[in-house]
């Protein structure tokens, strides 16, 4: 009898393998060598924005501290860092030259990872647009994409040693959860101007390849997108079309024009009546759907949806709703981030399901697009906590992570370019609207003594990126 050999949980031989974080959630020093407001510091700085009050003026104080975070980066053994430039810091003014010191500050951390051996992936923007730019109609004003042009111009031409450069994170949350709900900076509930925020982000990302195509030609150019697995509460036909009406603005209101060069049919006729897709203009199509080096895809929970007016059914079916759309986008969705009865959620109260995450990966390659994909995010949030003997025992991140590393190997065995892949985050950080109250790092910090203390999945990790192998527990 002969006995099967153990499946193979071996990544890729060339696998990149980082954590991320972005600039406005570790760095700190907000007024430092010349950095000007941005519409999070402003945000936060608005009574009941922000759980607690908390800001990002301290965060981690990472821009005193990069120093020993990149040691702690290179104790991890990871080959790449994701982080982000912040804009503010780079052109402080809306029209002006750049500023020097605040280029100064990333070209020393690029040299740092270099020296270390640390591939740097930075992005152009996560979410702190400098406020002077909100103040004259930030992502609705068509305006802000031609600034972010200029922007993106300078980090190209003025920082060396990238190869890899990534304009946007998440554009549907800088457009739906800050100008549609909300809920992010700049807090603004217009779904007309979500839908502009939505095209002129698209349109500052086209405008950004294009810088890099003439300026850069030989770095690799991309974006990072949140994508989502939205599935129906039930059969009913109600649910399904309200899935397909949530799938239409997370997933296809971004990937259709990047990969296809046009809006959903759908989308443009559901949002018709507010006007947004007024911002559209000639030519803007083709630049947004110029061709990418590779995809950047954030994962963290799939979705269950109900349709509008089915609070009851959903109710019944065991759902705890998450927060209701419908007031702001009438006949939406009514539940996405509702929890699956039975599974297990992060601090977020997001439900843990790797399954979605190789789904989504394999759909993105039979329907959009061949070039190479990372995740560029993935992590949990916990209840940590410093034990008595000063460890961090997080042994739930560690089966989440394990659970989505998993996914990522079955999607390349079903065929997925999938290229690498960055744990949310290197450390515990400034978790926008939730503040300090929620912890993803693998590093514990201390945000009284600034200290850092490694948790038990960095040095887990560790060990996952320096073998480059899954052990095979079920
Ligand atoms: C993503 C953001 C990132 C972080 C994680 C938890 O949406 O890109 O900054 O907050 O969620």
């Amino acid at each position: 009898m002969s006995i099967p050999p153990v499946p193979s949980r071996s990544f890729p031989k060339s696998f990149l393998w980082g954590t991320a974080t972005a600039s406005y959630q570790i760095e700190g020093a907000i007024t430092e060598d010349g950095r000007t407001p941005s519409i999070w510091d402003t945000f936060s700085a608005t009574p009941g924005k922000v759980t607690n009050g908390d800001t990002g003026e301290m965060a981690c104080d990472h821009y005193h501290r990069w120093s020993e975070d990149l040691d702690i980066l290179a104790d991890l053994g990871v080959g790449a860092y994701r982080f982000s430039i912040a804009w503010p810091r780079i052109h402080p003014e809306v029209s002006g030259p750049a500023n020097q010191k605040g280029l100064d500050f990333y070209q020393r951390l690029i040299d740092g990872l270099r020296d270390r051996n640390i591939t740097p992936l930075p992005t152009m923007y996560h979410w702190d647009l400098p406020q002077a730019l909100e103040d004259q109609g930030g992502w609705a004003n068509r305006e802000t994409a031609l600034r972010f042009a200029d922007y993106a111009a300078t980090v190209l031409e003025e920082l060396d040693g990238i190869e890899k450069w990534t304009t946007f994170n998440e554009p549907w949350c800088s457009a739906w959860l800050g100008y549609g709900y909300g809920i992010h900076a700049p807090g603004r509930t217009d779904i007309g101007d979500a839908v502009r925020a939505t095209h002129n982000l698209l349109l500052a990302h086209g405008l950004g390849v294009e810088a890099a195509r003439s300026l850069r030609p030989d770095v690799e150019i991309g974006l990072t997108l949140n994508l989502g697995v939205h599935r129906p509460g039930t059969s009913h036909p109600d649910d399904r079309a309200a899935a397909w009406r949530a799938d239409g603005n997370t997933n296809r209101l971004f990937l259709d024009p990047l990969f296809r060069g046009s809006y959903p049919e759908d989308m443009l006729e559901i949002y018709a009546d507010t006007n947004g897709f007024d911002a559209m203009r000639e030519g803007d199509l083709a630049l947004i759907s110029a061709p990418i080096d590779f995809l950047g895809i954030n994962f963290y929970t799939p979705g269950t949806v109900f349709g509008a007016g089915r609070e009851q059914q959903a109710r019944e079916a065991g759902f705890n709703l998450g927060p209701a759309r419908t007031s702001t986008d009438k006949d939406y969705l009514l539940a996405i981030g509702a929890e699956t009865p039975g599974r297990p959620q992060t601090a977020m109260g997001w439900e843990i399901d790797a399954t979605a995450l190789r789904e989504l990966l394999v759909r993105l390659k039979n329907e959009y697009t061949a070039v190479p994909l990372y995740i560029t995010e993935n992590g949990a949030a916990f209840h940590d906590y410093v034990d008595s003997s000063g460890r961090v025992l997080d042994p739930e991140r560690v089966t989440y992570v394990h659970q989505h590393l998993s996914a990522c190997l079955d999607a390349i065995a079903d065929g997925v370019d999938l290229r690498g892949y960055f744990l949310w985050s290197l450390l515990d950080n400034f978790e926008w609207a939730y503040g300090y109250s929620r912890r993803f790092g693998i590093v514990w910090v201390d945000y009284d003594s600034g200290r850092r203390i490694p948790k038990e999945s960095f040095h887990w990790y560790r060990g996952v990126v320096t073998t480059n192998e899954l052990d095979t527990r079920s």
